[in-house]
């Protein structure tokens, strides 16, 4: 166990917004001998914020632009190269607002997780915090996942449940998910990079257990 504990995993984290997911995974970097190290950061957006962020903490980053390309497929074959430069056990999305073609999906399966504001397979796709809303939830949330060809669809890992308040707007709901986002995802994270999560032939494995279809159920 602790020769497993002292090696340390790689993970290159893509995104293209502020990056509070890749913030909290920095943070996390830095406490209780973390086995998680971000060899680099890499946006399709040279503007997004989070990229600030990982040079504020001294991680590497890069950007490539999406719309320098003819393709999906001709962007995600150069975004492989740049990743696989960094040679990672573990590519993490935070907030990586692209479609990722199948190739790109295959060629990382079992080792890319995402972050997604609802408690999937409710509410694949964008707007989740109004939509929870129009639907008159009492529950909403967030999940990770690994990633799979079927968008938003991959076979979970953990769900954070907090409860939706009358009062509740998107920007309130937005706000308390992503509390919630800062926990699970250093959590899931942590527990691949200690070799503890993996993806089977049937779903999500923590420990060597089938986890359930909902993955590990945080309630608040
Ligand atoms: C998060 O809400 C995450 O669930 C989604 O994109 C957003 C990224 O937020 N995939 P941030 O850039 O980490 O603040």
């Amino acid at each position: 166990m602790q020769e497993r504990m002292s090696q340390t995993c790689d993970v290159v984290v893509l995104l293209s917004g502020t990056g509070s997911n890749l913030q909290a995974l920095i943070d996390s970097t830095r406490t209780g001998n973390s086995p998680v190290r971000i060899a680099a950061v890499i946006s399709n957006r040279a503007d997004a914020y989070g990229l600030q962020r990982a040079r504020d903490a001294g991680i590497d980053t890069r950007a490539l632009d999406h719309k320098a390309f003819e393709g999906r497929e001709a962007f995600d074959a150069a975004l492989i190269e740049l990743i696989d430069a960094f040679n990672p056990k573990l590519v993490v999305l935070a907030g990586f607002m692209r479609i990722l073609s199948a190739g790109f999906v295959r060629h990382y399966q079992g080792r890319l997780l995402n972050i997604h504001p609802s408690l999937l397979p409710k509410y694949k796709g964008l707007h989740t915090h109004e939509r929870a809303l129009e639907a008159g939830d009492t529950e909403h949330g967030c999940s990770v996942h690994f990633v799979t060809e079927e968008l938003d669809g991959g076979p979970l890992v953990v769900q954070a449940v907090i409860p939706v308040e009358l009062q509740d707007s998107p920007q309130s709901l937005a706000q308390r998910v992503h509390v919630q986002e800062h926990l699970i995802y250093p959590m899931a994270v942590r527990w691949f990079a200690e070799g503890r999560l993996a993806l089977g032939e049937q779903g999500a494995l923590l420990d060597g257990q089938l986890l359930a279809a909902s993955g590990h159920l945080i309630r608040n």
